[in-house]
């Protein structure tokens, strides 16, 4: 079966079983709290809640999804940047007997396969969440002789998308050995705090993902010899550069015709990086720039169950190429500077096993310069070093990033009113103190207190944040004095990154605007009081930096000002000396 005959009869299928079909949404998803649309539900998720659906209770869509944190394993059998997800969705109406009885029927009926195990939820961990006994008794009525292996939160549980939202245990099916299918019963509502609260219609939620249906069902051992890459075929014979190519390619066409440009920041920035990455491998590869466009017009033509391809196909070719001819421009000088520091990578990227055989091992720390100065991107300086197996050091390349972002951005709404070098040191040390001074507002009015905003320039600090009254000047004067004392103690500032899951375990405070699935930056200080115990630290706070890497720099912290914002928000304005 193609993939075209593939998404007819998943659609068709649950149609039949009184599903309403409806179309994907765009990859820019509505949501603010997520940068593109990484699964099936999302544009579903406040039918879960309390807003009616207008298209009824059942529905089956294929969804366009997109998943940056994939990019690393892109390259391997199954993993993909863009890929498509078939899903059937109920909002109170059927739950788990009928979702697991529909999705055996539709592998093992419909597709003829057979399903190697399933796994359900058991729970591990200390949220409140029940373990999934019904799951297990279902697979079992519908077949006694199946495999059943069971897994924790990490493995199977799903949710929530963005901030806050429906999540729930879920049970995946295996087909030679694949995990293709992922049935989510929807029953708890997590907060932005990280509270479980059981919603009150459960709901159910299914992601297959297409291309490895397509890999199973045709006989593949990767999703890249599916009948869904045969438009980028010409590229397979260059192995794992190949099927970078082909997938980012693919994603490429598909983001723009969705109405993102590359750019610097956000999805724009996502988009940047895949057409970067290919002019790269397509230099080292000798592949020509040309043979890109006729792959994308072929698959334009390959995709026609999505209508915006044509329809935006002069924009897609068109915004492919300028970014190619853009950045090819660049690349010559930008590879040569590096290949000068880092002559073997040269040798192995364009020659691989050639020379340079028993070259020791390096860590590059340096490829945020080569980013900064010449364009190069992480992707694609990982690339290189992982052909001469060396090592990119990301942490660094990630501070620094975020440091530049923050900065520019901080730059960009004016806040600055001189020059921005010659306060970058001194803004980054009020983000600090805005830090500690949160912890000690916390400490001293209470733990409904959280951050509402900030405004940071070279010479304060002004912050605003949930208190209903007016602070007494006592109040004032305990909130600097904490502030001074860590100071004083001059504190190690740490930062960590871990899942935005872990962040939120570790009850760190933040705004929790992130994808899902993507790495947080935690930072923490912690004071003496908190040494031993590392569940309390003073402050914890998601945040994309920079701080400073001591509290001793900051200085001497006094409030000059204490008023209203708005309705129950305070405003504080403060200064370092
Ligand atoms: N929402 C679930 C997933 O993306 C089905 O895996």
């Amino acid at each position: 079966m193609t993939s075209q005959e593939l998404r007819k009869k998943y659609l068709e299928f649950f149609r039949e079983k009184g599903h309403m079909i409806v179309p994907s949404s765009s990859l820019v998803p509505s949501d603010p709290s997520v940068l593109l649309t990484s699964a099936g539900m999302q544009q579903f998720k406040s039918y879960y809640l309390n807003e009616k659906s207008p298209y009824g209770e059942n529905v089956t869509s294929v969804q366009k999804c997109f998943r940056t944190s994939d990019l690393d394993s892109i390259g391997d059998e199954s993993h993909l940047s863009f890929f498509e997800m078939l899903g059937n969705f109920s909002f109170g109406g059927y739950f788990k007997e009928e979702a697991i009885k529909y999705a055996h029927e539709f592998i093992t009926k419909e597709m003829g396969l057979k399903i190697d195990y399933v796994s359900v939820f058991k729970d591990d961990s200390a949220d409140g969440i029940s373990e999934d006994r019904d799951s297990e008794k279902i697979w079992k009525s519908i077949d006694p002789s199946l495999k059943i292996v069971k897994a924790g939160k990490t493995d199977n549980f799903w949710g929530p998308t963005g901030s806050e939202g429906p999540c729930g245990p879920t049970t995946e099916i295996y087909v030679n050995n694949v995990e293709i299918w992922n049935l989510v019963f929807n029953e708890y509502y997590k907060d932005a705090n990280g509270k479980y609260s059981l919603l009150k219609t459960p709901g159910v939620d299914t992601g297959m993902g297409l291309e490895r249906l397509a890999m199973v069902s045709q006989g593949k051992n990767n999703v890249f010899d599916t009948d869904l890459f045969q438009p980028f075929n010409f590229f397979t014979f260059l192995g794992r550069d190949g099927r970078i190519i082909a997938d980012h390619l693919r994603g490429s066409m598909f983001l723009i015709a969705d109405g993102i440009k590359p750019s610097n920041k956000g999805a724009g920035y996502i988009l940047r990086r895949l057409i970067r990455r290919i002019v790269v491998i397509c230099k080292i590869n000798s592949i020509p720039l040309e043979s890109l466009i006729s792959r994308v017009e072929r698959a334009i033509n390959y995709y026609n169950f999505y209508k915006e391809l044509p329809i935006n196909k002069d924009k897609i070719i068109k915004e492919i190429k300028e970014e190619v001819n853009e950045f090819n421009k660049i690349i010559e000088k930008g590879l040569n500077e590096f290949f000068k520091k880092y002559p073997e990578m040269r040798v192995e990227a364009i020659t691989p096993g050639k020379a340079y055989k028993f070259h020791a091992v390096k860590i590059i720390h340096d490829a945020f310069y080569f980013h900064q100065t010449f364009g190069l991107t992480i992707d694609i300086i990982k690339d290189l070093a992982k052909k001469s197996g060396h090592i990119v050091d990301e942490d660094v390349f990630n501070r620094e990033f975020q440091k530049h972002q923050q900065l520019s951005r901080t730059a960009s709404v004016g806040m600055f009113k001189s020059g921005l070098a010659d306060h970058s040191e001194q803004v980054i040390k009020y983000h600090t103190a805005a830090h500690l001074m949160l912890a000690a507002l916390r400490k001293v009015l209470g733990k409904h207190v959280s951050q509402k905003g900030s405004n940071i320039t070279g010479e304060r600090l002004r912050f605003d944040f949930s208190h209903p009254e007016k602070m007494t000047s006592e109040q004032i004067k305990l909130v600097e004095d904490a502030v001074n004392e860590k100071i004083q103690e001059d504190l190690p500032v740490k930062m960590e990154e871990m899942s935005l899951e872990e962040a939120k375990k570790q009850g760190a405070m933040g705004v929790f605007e992130s994808k899902y699935g993507e790495r947080v930056k935690v930072y923490t200080i912690k004071d003496n009081s908190s040494q031993a115990s590392s569940e309390s630290p003073f402050s914890r706070e998601i945040c994309g930096g920079p701080h400073v890497e001591r509290t001793g720099l900051l200085g001497k912290f006094k409030i000059i000002k204490e008023e209203s914002s708005s309705a129950g928000v305070r405003r504080i304005k403060a200064v370092l000396s």
